[in-house]
């Protein structure tokens, strides 16, 4: 038996990083999968690798429209939807000064607008069937301490953990037995994170001190943050809701 035998979960953001790798994670642990990605040629590529048990959708997650129709392609394709990822995200570095209007809004239109939308829509797809369900919400440590080049990217962070408690206070009083969660990573070994590093003066000695700073001493893994998302979409975390779930090496411990 898999941990989330017959479930079916849509993943913003599949086409890479801890999207693909929880949707790998998910599919190994019996569920069916919808990926979705605004990167249509890699994300087809990994649903076709993924194989039968895997869609891929083209979705960019800040419009309203291709978030309905996301949600159709997955209740057309499979019947139902019990799980929600919102994986898709971007990052920069600019402190409060360097932040233009336009960096600040294209930020918040994805990581915060893109996750409203996967909740309120999630919500309402997945309470048709009757049988509750997981929404999980990827935020981040920069959504609980703030850093001083991360202005628009921690306030959308810290978005996403208050709007999950809200979400999940919501399903609670309205008894739909829908929870909601966010995981917050710390810098995990993804294209997003080289990407990051990459911008750097000097990406070896950025990689480097990075590393020194988590107490475990090593960059996560997309699977150690996949793991926690197969959790939180199994009946394991059935009175598990609100939560905010830190996957960091001991970053926030400090
Ligand atoms: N990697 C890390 O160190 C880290 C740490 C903390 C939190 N996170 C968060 O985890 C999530 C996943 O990050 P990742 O490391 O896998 O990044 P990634 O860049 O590897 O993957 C992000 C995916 O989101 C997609 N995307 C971007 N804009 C989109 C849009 N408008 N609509 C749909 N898809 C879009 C990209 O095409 C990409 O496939 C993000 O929300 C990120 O902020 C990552």
């Amino acid at each position: 038996m898999g941990r989330v035998d017959g479930k079916v979960a849509l993943i913003t953001g599949g086409a890479s990083g801890l999207g693909e790798a929880s949707a790998r994670l998910l599919v190994s642990e019996g569920a069916r999968v919808v990926l979705t990605d605004i990167n249509t040629d890699l994300g087809a590529e990994v649903a076709a690798d993924i194989g039968g048990d895997a869609i891929f959708v083209g979705h960019d997650v800040s419009s309203e429209d291709q978030w309905i129709t996301a949600i159709e392609a997955a209740t057309d394709r499979f019947g139902r939807l019990d799980v929600v990822v919102n994986s898709a995200g971007i990052a920069d570095m600019n402190n409060v000064e360097e932040t233009t209007l336009d960096a600040w809004r294209r930020m918040m239109a994805i990581n915060l607008d893109g996750v409203f939308l996967g909740c309120k829509y999630g919500v309402k797809a997945i309470k048709q069937h009757g049988d509750g369900g997981s929404i999980i919400n990827l935020s981040s440590v920069s959504g609980i301490i703030g850093g001083h080049n991360l202005a628009a990217y921690n306030a959308s962070k810290g978005g996403v953990r208050l709007l999950t408690k809200s979400v999940a206070l919501h399903c609670a009083r309205q008894g739909y037995n829908i929870r909601c969660n966010s995981v917050h990573p710390t810098f995990i070994d993804t294209p997003m994170l080289h990407k990051m590093i990459g911008g750097s003066s000097d990406p070896d000695k950025t990689l480097a001190k990075l590393q020194r700073q988590v107490p475990m001493g090593r960059l996560g893994r997309p699977d150690d943050v996949g793991y926690m998302v197969v959790y939180l979409a199994s009946e394991e975390s059935a009175y598990v809701t609100g939560s905010e779930l830190i996957v960091d090496g001991g970053i926030v411990a400090q």
